[in-house]
């Protein structure tokens, strides 16, 4: 039977373990998350990763712990499961920036370009139905070079990654001006600063930063990939330019070694909004009452799934 939400001497974390057999659940975490969510997760990971979780879960319900869209992606590739977000308000400021409406109007706007467009993951279902293929950071690359050599490129809605993918592939593409709120607030002065501290310790930044903390990266890459970077790197400390939940996995995993938080101008490490929305108390609460949940109209959901499978396809 499922709990009644009265703590009959279980803490919270085990009363989530109970519900989550009694509901069929599985648990997915970004690798932002709070450390107590991470440690109650099945699967923690980058939306790549998450995604694949995603589509080849078993379970009736997924408690999603991460960001609306994320979510939202879950959903899309699972119509027939019940998929919870401990905080429907959750959002993403890289999402934010592009809404459907505006690309719409955009795409119609420049329709003798033809756009082939890739949106990367970070955004609403809207704007996933007006694109061609979904990419994350983990293989936006890949992506890209897979596009049609005859096609104008249209990549939405991360400037910064888009540029970035634009270094590493010589493609060139037009960039929607949206940002990451948490990502471009890392400077060349801050990483410059930290690095002289430590100058032994590399540094691992995300496509989300700027070009000109980006050039002080010894690797730029997703978030799961700075795991393999971190355990294979000969460093003892590393620098670890992203959102602080980082960290957690980072020590957890690789316990040997000292991760230092990427510095912004204003604060020691850098803290997105919408990730830590989500709590233990508030996951609790999910599974025991099966909400908030992510519903979708279905023709929408339809339109969003075909570029997520052509994603998932083609980056096996
Ligand atoms: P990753 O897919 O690399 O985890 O990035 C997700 C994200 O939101 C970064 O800000
Ligand atoms: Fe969005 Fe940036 Fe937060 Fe990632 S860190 S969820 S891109 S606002």
């Amino acid at each position: 039977m499922v709990s009644s939400g009265v703590n009959f001497g279980l803490d919270l974390a085990e009363e989530i373990a109970e519900l989550k057999r009694e509901r069929n659940a599985v648990i997915l975490a970004h690798n932002y998350q709070v450390p107590e969510l991470q440690d109650i997760a099945d699967y923690v990971g980058d939306s790549l990763g998450l995604s694949y979780q995603a589509a080849k879960t078993g379970a009736e319900v997924i408690l999603f712990c991460g960001v609306h869209f994320m979510a939202e992606t879950a959903k899309i590739i699972n119509p027939s499961k019940r998929v919870l977000l401990p905080d429907l308000d959750a959002g993403c400021s890289l999402s934010e920036s592009c809404p459907a409406e505006k690309l719409k109007a955009y795409l119609d706007q420049h329709a003798d370009k033809n756009y082939y467009v890739i949106a990367y993951i970070n955004c609403s279902a809207g704007v996933k139905a007006l694109s061609d293929i979904i990419c994350t950071s983990g293989n936006a690359e890949k992506i890209v070079r897979s596009a049609s050599a005859n096609r104008n490129i249209l990549f939405v809605p991360d400037q910064n990654l888009g540029a970035w993918v634009i270094e590493r592939t010589g493609r060139p593409m037009d960039l929607w001006q949206g940002n990451c709120y948490v990502h471009v607030e890392f400077t060349a002065r801050s990483i410059g600063k930290i690095r002289e501290e430590f100058p032994d310790a590399p540094v691992v930044a995300h496509p989300e930063c700027p070009y000109a903390v980006r050039l002080l990266a010894d690797e730029v890459c997703s978030t799961e990939k700075m795991v393999s970077f971190c355990r294979e790197s000969p460093a003892n400390a590393i620098i670890v330019v992203t959102e602080a939940g980082m960290l957690h996995r980072l020590h957890k995993e690789i316990p040997g070694k000292r991760f230092i938080p990427g510095p912004t101008e204003r604060c020691a490490c850098a803290e997105c909004r919408f990730m830590k929305m989500n709590t233990l108390e508030k996951a609790h609460s999910a599974l025991l009452n099966m909400e908030p949940e992510i519903t979708l109209p279905e023709p929408l959901r339809k339109r969003a799934e075909a570029p997520i499978l052509r994603m998932l396809e083609l980056s096996k």
